[in-house]
């Protein structure tokens, strides 16, 4: 983990309240692993006070880059939207234990929701890097949120979008997309998902009863981010009857889907 001063190379408005921030930080993109996060100090001013945490969606580390996906949420990611190529922003990482790939195996299916793609577009890159095949199932509420996906994505990836309101795609929840296919013809080796956490809920009711491992990325709000505060603590089961608290930022953000207490 470093502390370091990373320089705004390109932001860009990628989709409705959704940029993309291409920074340069030779350490962290050659550290980043997908699934780890990156915890920003928004300005040099005491306004806002906290850090925020945001995935890495994306490494060129032979250039020494690395870029986010960020949504619209509060005052932090609208200042950080206003911020302009060659000003800098003080960033700690790369943080979090990232996806687990050694037992992958089989078809690796991707589902994100939201600002959830962000680590998924880091893990499609890296999985088809080694020979992996990936199938990315992407959900927003209409079609002015849905980020160009394809853009970020490495030839032949299989791309499956919905919206709620039907705008592109199938209409509905990605979810509901997802376990249309299940029952037919989808046969995944393993699901890797991110997004709000009722969409986690759904999508792990669906693995455990298909019995498919998952890895779910989570999200919590975040003081420190470094394992010290406890702030981002979630219950995980320990056992038949035993459950445990885990910090999100330094045990997770990924943990194994039938390990969560929902
Ligand atoms: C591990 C991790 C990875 C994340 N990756 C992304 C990403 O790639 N893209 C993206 O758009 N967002 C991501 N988020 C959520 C992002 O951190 C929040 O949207 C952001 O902090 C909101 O800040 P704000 O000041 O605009 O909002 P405010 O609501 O004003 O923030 C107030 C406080 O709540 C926290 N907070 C608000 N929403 C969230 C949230 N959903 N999760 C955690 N903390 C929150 C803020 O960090 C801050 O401390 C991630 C969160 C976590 C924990
Ligand atoms: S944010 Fe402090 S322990 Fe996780």
């Amino acid at each position: 983990m470093i502390s370091s001063r990373a320089r705004v190379v390109e932001i860009e408005e990628v989709a409705e309240r959704c940029f993309y921030l291409l920074l340069e930080e030779k350490t962290l993109a050659a550290k980043s692993c997908p699934g780890q996060f990156i915890h920003m100090r928004i300005t040099d001013n005491f306004f806002p006070f906290l850090r925020r945490p945001f995935s890495i969606a994306g490494t060129f580390p032979e250039k020494g880059l690395l870029w986010i996906i960020f949504r619209l949420s509060g005052a932090g990611t609208k200042i950080l939207s206003r911020i302009r190529r060659g000003e800098e922003i003080e960033c700690l990482g790369p943080l979090g234990n990232g996806f687990n790939l050694r037992k992958s195996t089989g078809l690796a299916v991707l589902l994100g929701g939201g600002a959830g793609i962000a680590p998924l577009l880091f893990l499609a890159k890296t999985l088809q890097e080694s020979q992996k095949q990936v199938a990315l199932y992407y959900g927003a509420s209409r079609a002015a949120e849905l980020i160009p996906v394809q853009q970020f994505l490495p030839r032949g990836v299989e791309v499956n979008l919905a919206t709620e309101d039907g705008s592109c795609g199938f209409k509905g929840l990605v979810t509901d997309l997802l376990e249309s296919r299940l029952q037919k013809e989808l046969l995944p080796g393993e699901i890797f998902a991110c997004g709000p956490r009722k969409m986690m809920q759904s999508l792990a009711i669906i693995c455990r009863s298909k019995k498919i491992p998952a890895q779910f990325s989570l999200e919590e709000r975040m003081a420190c981010g470094i394992g010290a505060c406890q702030g981002c603590a979630v219950e995980i089961k320990a056992g038949e009857k035993r459950t445990v608290f885990k910090r999100v930022c330094r045990d997770g953000p990924v943990f194994d889907s039938c390990e969560v207490v929902w």
